[in-house]
Formats: structure tokens, sequence, C-alpha cells
């Protein structure tokens, strides 16, 4: 149990294996009573809906899931309007609640319907991709895609509790599971140093998603996590740590159009690009840039910068949000386990790595 401390709007998040069944008596201790809705997909449904609605309906608390379309693509107004269509046919009132079960997709568009409907309502996340249990479920950003770009709508919304059961994690695709990886990695780069040798010392144990290791790994990242946001919730300072390796995780992701790579896939080649300014910098060095790549490449991530040229990455970055008119607040690793924020204007720094790389 990890307490994320946020004042009045405190909560706590749960771990376990095979524990989805512990949902009802958790709502009953928050009192949340009123109907609810199961937000979730086919897929998930399927695979875990009946755990979560029969534990509910144990403790008289009525919930049937609404099924959402599978995918990035579908986060965005429509889903969430067919959603606020069902919440209002089904009469759900201000004491109503939402559970959003699945990846961050139906974490996020769940997330920000609660926020939005009736002025705001009660929800509990159940993530259940490895993205969402360690980094989505956690923090209070809530929000959908617009056709001009990815979580251009949003509120900050915490939830009332998150519920993680490590066992879901059995269904995910390797892919999706591999991906969420550079994430928990990420955390170990700028945050903590005894945690990214904790992780190198059991690639195989997480390759083969061993319970007990998976359970430490997804409660410490949370606990990584949960600590930044404590300190920040709004992301005025300190909790753009968080965003390392991003800057060029959104540029990898924007020129291939998000078809080529997951975003944790991204934020992999993205974690590269920045220890190697860091290098530049003087804030770690190359022993460090090579026990990243070593490590990212255990577990079948991709390292290299898909070939753009480099005016084709100069124009990427600059569409990223976190661009302003000085230029980027860059995140830094000084050496395994810290972080350096700084405004960079210099674009020829910035990016200097691609230019080595891509040559063009
Ligand atoms: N709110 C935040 O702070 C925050 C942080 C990071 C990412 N995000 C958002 O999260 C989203 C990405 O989340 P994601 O990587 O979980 O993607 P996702 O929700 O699309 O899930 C990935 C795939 O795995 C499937 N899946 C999930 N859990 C499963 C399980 N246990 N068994 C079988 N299949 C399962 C899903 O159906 C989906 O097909 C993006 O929209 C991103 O913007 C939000
Ligand atoms: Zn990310």
């Amino acid at each position: 149990m990890l307490d994320v401390s946020l004042g009045t709007r405190s909560y706590t998040i749960q771990f376990g294996s095979g524990n989805l069944s512990r949902i009802g008596s958790i709502c009953k201790k928050l009192n949340l009573s009123g109907s609810s809705a199961v937000i979730t997909n086919a897929t998930i449904g399927a695979l875990y809906g009946k755990s979560i609605i029969d534990s509910l309906a144990a403790v008289d608390i009525s919930a049937e899931c609404l099924i959402i379309p599978d995918g990035e693509q579908f986060k965005n107004s429509s889903t969430l309007n067919s959603i606020y269509d069902v919440l209002i046919e089904r009469g759900l009132d201000r004491k109503s609640f939402l559970i959003a079960l699945g990846g961050g997709v139906v974490g996020d568009i769940t997330g920000f319907a609660a926020a939005t409907y009736l002025r705001g309502i009660e929800f509990i996340q159940v993530p259940t991709s490895l993205l969402a249990q360690v980094d989505s479920s956690v923090g209070g950003k809530t929000g959908i895609n617009h056709l001009k770009g990815k979580n251009l709508i949003g509120a900050f919304h915490q939830p009332r509790s998150v519920l993680v059961d490590i066992s879901t994690l059995d269904t995910l695709p390797e892919r999706e599971y591999l991906s969420g990886l550079a994430e928990v990695i990420k955390y170990g780069v700028v945050c903590d140093r005894d945690f990214f040798h904790f992780i190198s010392e059991r690639v195989d144990r997480l390759l083969d998603r061993e319970q007990n290791t998976l359970l430490e790994v997804v409660s410490r990242s949370c606990a990584i996590k949960a600590g930044v946001v404590a300190n920040d919730e709004r992301e005025d300072g300190y909790r753009a740590v968080l965003n390392y390796g991003h800057t060029f995780a959104h540029a990898v992701e924007r020129l291939t159009e998000y078809k080529r790579f997951l975003h944790g896939e991204a934020v992999a080649i993205g974690m590269v690009q920045a220890c190697k300014l860091s290098e530049y910098k003087g804030y770690a060095d190359s022993s460090d840039t090579k026990r990243l790549i070593d490590l990212l490449q255990q577990f079948g991530l991709p390292v290299d910068l898909p070939s753009f040229t480099v005016e084709a990455y100069l124009q990427a970055i600059r569409k990223d949000k976190k661009v302003n008119a000085g230029g980027i607040n860059f995140v830094f690793n000084s050496g395994i386990g810290g972080s350096v924020i700084e405004a960079v204007a210099d674009w020829d720094f910035l990016l200097s790595t691609i230019r080595a790389e891509v040559g063009k």
C-alpha cells in the first residue's frame, strides 16, 4: 500500500496479485455507495470485468460495464460523448462513481469523464497495462486527444483510490509490456540509482514477468512517481523530471506518425539521446550511456533514432507543447539516478546528437 499525499485529496494505491475482488471492500471503506459504471474495452472487460462487477455486487453497489473501443485513436471527444450518453441514460448522479478498468487510454478518458460529468464525480483507477500501473494511473492527469494533437484537452482530477493487480499483466501483449518497462527504467535513470541497479540485476525475471519482482518494480515505480507528484502536482517545476527522454520521444512519435513505435519504445530512443546530451554537458559520462543502452537492449527496446533529416527533427521538436518561446526546459540525467532541469535555448546543441547520428 502506498499513500499519495496531496492534502485533502490524498489517496492510497494498493498492490497485489489476484486482488481485483478487493474492489468492493475498497469502495465500501471510502463510503462510495452510489451506483457505478466500469469503463473498459472489450478485451479487458472480457478478462476482468466480471471480477469487478461481482465484487461490487457483494457490497450492494450496482454496476455495469461500459465498453469503449480499444485504441489510442478512440481517446477522443466522440468516445467521451458516448460515455456521457450512457451515464445520463443510466441515471448516474453526483453520488455515483466511475471505475477505469484498463490501460492508459481507458484511464485517461474515464478520469476526464469523471472530472466533468455533473461538474465532477469520484473515480477509481484499476490499471491493467504496465504503463498504466507505473505511470498514467498516478498523478491525476486526465484527458483526451484533439485532432490537432495528443492530450490537448484535459483536467487534473485525482482518483479516490488506485487498485493495482499485477496478475493482469499476464495477459498483456509482449510489446506493450516491454514498452512499459521503458518508463520504469526512466525512473531509475533520473530518480533512483539503486532502482536502476535492481532492474539491471533482474532482467530475466522481468522478462519472465515473475510476480514478486513485478510487484516490487511496480510499487517502487509508483512510489517514485507519487513522490514527484506530491511535490509538484501541477507541473510547475520538478514534476518535469518525468518528461526525461520525452522531448525526443515525442519528435520520433510525430515523425513516424504514431504508427511505428509504441510510446515506451519512443521513450527508450529519447532517453538515449537525452543521456548523450547529458554526456556533452558533463553531467553524465559515456559509461552511463552505455549502461542505459545495454539495459534497454536487453529488453528488446529500440535505441537508435529513425532516419529523418535534422531539419525534420527540428520542426517536430518545435511542435511539442512543452516548448516555449525561449526554448526547452530540458531534463538531463546526472550520472545514473539524478537529474538536472535546465532551460536550453541553443537549438544547435539540442540537435547535436541527432546531427551526429543521422548526419544530414
Ligand atoms: N495521465 C497520465 O499521466 C499519462 C501518463 C502516460 C501516458 N498516458 C496515456 O496513456 C495512454 C497509453 O496507455 P497504455 O500504454 O496503457 O495504452 P492502452 O490503454 O492503449 O493499452 C495498450 C493495449 O493493451 C491492452 N491491454 C491493457 N491491459 C491489458 C491486459 N491486462 N491484458 C490484455 N490486454 C491489455 C489494451 O486493450 C490496448 O490494446 C496514452 O493515451 C497516453 O497519453 C497518460
Ligand atoms: Zn511517457
